[in-house]
């Protein structure tokens, strides 16, 4: 069976921001493919059809790819949404559990585009939407793997975007600031916490409980993300939010010294 619909495939559509995602396009038309670990256990959403797939897991990827084509025939639009966020000092990390977080937020992104690129390819057009974060372009204090995996994502979509947009296909960045979705409970902590970074680490959970609970809706991401899928002239790199609107925008004029003062005082660090 195939489908004259446009059909998108969202990773991570269980929760937050890839959830909001699922139902925003497929409010506008969309047949929407969610995916998550165990998706069994999930309520049906109109418009949704959930697959699972855990995105460190090559043959899980290929497998989710080939039930959709099989069923669907095309894939028009890729959100890689699915992340994890991490919390302690980046000293506290052991490199097999870096390697595990940039296997979801990284690899994971990388696995999904490359299997789902050679269906583009053939049709001459698609889009890959890569949900990046504030955390791609700046930096933050006591999340530094998740920041490096975020950097490493907006480094790989915006040269991926050049060698692809002859074939049809465009890559795109979304990149949101805080949002209020379970994010900060489901965070990798640190296994190898030291008492030294102790009181910095208090200080960054309270923060980003803090800043989560009054961020945005993750509605307001789904619509930054439905934009990207839809517009007739896409733009490289949005930001979602209000916080990354005006950090971007701070970011884009203030001198350097400036900068790092604002991100001191943005995470409450002695300046
Ligand atoms: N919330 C924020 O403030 C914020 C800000 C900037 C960027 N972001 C980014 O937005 C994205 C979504 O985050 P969220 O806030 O919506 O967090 P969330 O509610 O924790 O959702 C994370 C999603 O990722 C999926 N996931 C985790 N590990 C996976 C794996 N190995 N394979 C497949 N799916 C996996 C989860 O699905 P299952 O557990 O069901 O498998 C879940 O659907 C992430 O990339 C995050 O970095 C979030």
């Amino acid at each position: 069976m195939t489908t004259t619909q446009r059909v998108a495939f969202v990773t991570g559509a269980t929760s937050g921001i890839g959830k909001a995602t699922a139902i925003a396009l497929a409010a506008a038309g969309f047949q929407v493919i969610g995916t998550g670990r165990n998706t069994a256990r999930l309520t049906p959403l109109t418009g949704v059809t959930y697959v699972d797939l855990d995105v460190t897991s090559d043959e899980s990827v290929a497998a989710a790819l080939t039930q959709v084509i099989d069923r669907f025939g095309h894939i028009d639009v890729l959100v890689n949404n699915a992340g994890v966020g991490t919390t302690g000092a980046a000293e506290e990390f052991s490199i097999s559990q870096t390697q595990d977080i940039f296997d979801i937020n990284v690899y994971g992104v990388m696995r999904t585009t490359k299997a789902v690129l050679p269906h583009m390819r053939a049709r001459g057009r698609g889009r890959i939407i890569n949900v990046s974060s504030l955390s791609g372009f700046v930096p933050s204090p006591f999340m530094a793997p998740y920041v490096a995996t975020k950097h490493a994502v907006e480094g790989y979509s915006q040269s991926l975007d050049h060698e692809v947009r002859e074939h049809g296909i465009r890559v795109l960045l979304v990149e949101p600031g805080p949002i209020n979705t379970p994010f900060a409970g489901h965070s990798v902590e640190a296994d190898t916490p030291m008492p030294l970074y102790a009181a910095g680490r208090r200080n960054y959970d309270e923060l980003i409980a803090k800043n989560l609970s009054s961020g945005d809706d993750p509605a307001v991401v789904a619509k930054v993300i439905v934009a990207a899928a839809t517009d007739r002239n896409p733009k490289l790199r949005r930001t979602a939010g209000t916080t990354a609107r005006t950090i971007d925008a701070v970011h884009r004029v203030a001198p350097a010294r400036s900068f790092d003062r604002v991100i001191r005082r943005f995470n409450r660090m002695p300046s």
